[in-house]
């Protein structure tokens, strides 16, 4: 294995286009509900190289739908701006580009959303098992996004039977995309398993665009495991982050051999919480808004608490910052359990 705690040198930025460059190589993954402006902000705050913001409707941004140009927003002082987009309509796709694209800097499609009512409508990961409509697809996103980078994120494929990355991977290339991002489950699989890094090695080794490998990066040195398992130029983390943006610091700490990472102290997190909740209430107007985000998240920061099940029952209730100090409050008293995993130790549910 790689000795992770080394300077990590031999690791080269990330180009997405011309002009865009990533460092550390390390992508917040698009995740619906959880990666909006407040929690992007958070992530690049901790080091995450670039976040991607939840998925927004193609048609929802054409037809001018309040609620999805909301979704589409970006703070004044995000760089890069990151938008990814689902549809399965080529003409429509095409021209939600072309509304966004003076806003962002790189544009995600996604091909892997495994939700029902995606997939009913032929899109997510229901397109690359469709070639000639995925091509399509990607083309008028590139055409329409010149001179903005375009990537796909997929998964292997619909099911054992149906895998479609390799299709996807050989489109993207053909296409102009700027690089392709491979989480590595089936929709059959969802989120369940193992995510099969050996995937991710087959389609680097296919095509000539960077590849982003996804599916199981929980500690700062899996992340390692995986761009010395497969050779990929980059990765994305997902749930891993949740209730945990420290990971980003230890990502980069291990990327620029700057320390070893530790797990932050309870005041620590208590401080990420209240300013999390802070920057969700600025965001958030509608009444409670801020506060549902919060009981989401708050049960994803309780993770490792002394007394996590009851905090996070207590999260579940907060309606006020008044609230959340309360809660704040009993965290602090209870302490850290024992027995969390060391962050600077490989997550053992990988392999
Ligand atoms: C709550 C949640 C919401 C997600 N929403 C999206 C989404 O909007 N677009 C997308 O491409 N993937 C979405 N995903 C999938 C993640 O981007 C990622 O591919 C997946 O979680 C696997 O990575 P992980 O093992 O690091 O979690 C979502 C995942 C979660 C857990």
């Amino acid at each position: 294995m790689e000795n992770p705690s080394t300077p990590a040198n031999r690791y080269r930025p990330l180009k997405i286009g011309p002009k865009i460059e990533i460092w550390p190589p390390v992508v917040l993954a698009p995740m619906a509900g959880v990666t909006n402006y407040p929690y992007r902000k958070i992530c690049y705050e901790f080091g995450a190289g670039l976040c991607i913001s939840e998925m927004v409707s193609a048609r929802g941004l054409v037809e001018g739908n309040e609620r999805t140009w909301e979704v589409a927003h970006f703070g004044p002082d995000e760089r890069p701006r990151s938008l990814q987009i689902f549809g399965a309509e080529p003409e429509v796709l095409g021209e939600a580009v072309r509304r966004v694209k003076e806003r962002v800097d790189h544009i995600d499609i996604n091909f892997g959303c495994p939700a029902p009512k995606i997939l009913k409508r032929g899109a997510g990961a229901a397109i690359p098992a469709q070639p000639a409509l995925c091509r399509r697809v990607v083309r008028a996103a590139v055409k329409a996004a010149d001179p903005v980078p375009v990537s796909i994120k997929v998964r292997l494929g619909l099911d054992e039977e149906r895998f479609t990355f390799r299709d996807a991977g050989r489109i993207a290339e053909e296409e102009g995309c700027a690089y392709i991002g491979l989480h590595a489950r089936t929709v059959a699989q969802r989120y369940g398993g193992r995510a099969r890094w050996d995937y991710i090695e087959e389609l680097k080794c296919l095509v000539r665009i960077p590849v982003l490998g996804n599916g199981d990066i929980w500690q700062a040195p899996d992340a390692f495991r995986m761009l010395a398992a497969t050779g990929c130029d980059g990765v994305i983390i997902g749930r891993g982050c949740l209730g945990n943006p420290w990971l980003f610091a230890h990502l980069k700490m291990l990327f620029e051999g700057s320390g070893r990472p530790a797990r932050p102290d309870l005041e620590e997190v208590a401080q990420v919480i209240r300013r999390h909740y802070r920057l969700l209430r600025e965001h958030f107007r509608r009444p409670l808004q801020a506060e549902m985000l919060m009981r989401k998240f708050g049960t994803w920061y309780a993770t490792g608490v002394r007394n996590a099940a009851s905090l996070r029952r207590r999260f579940q209730t907060i309606s006020s910052e008044a609230d959340l100090e309360a809660v704040l409050e009993e965290m602090l008293r209870a302490g850290i359990m024992d027995g969390l995993p060391d962050p600077a130790e490989p997550s053992e549910l990988v392999f």
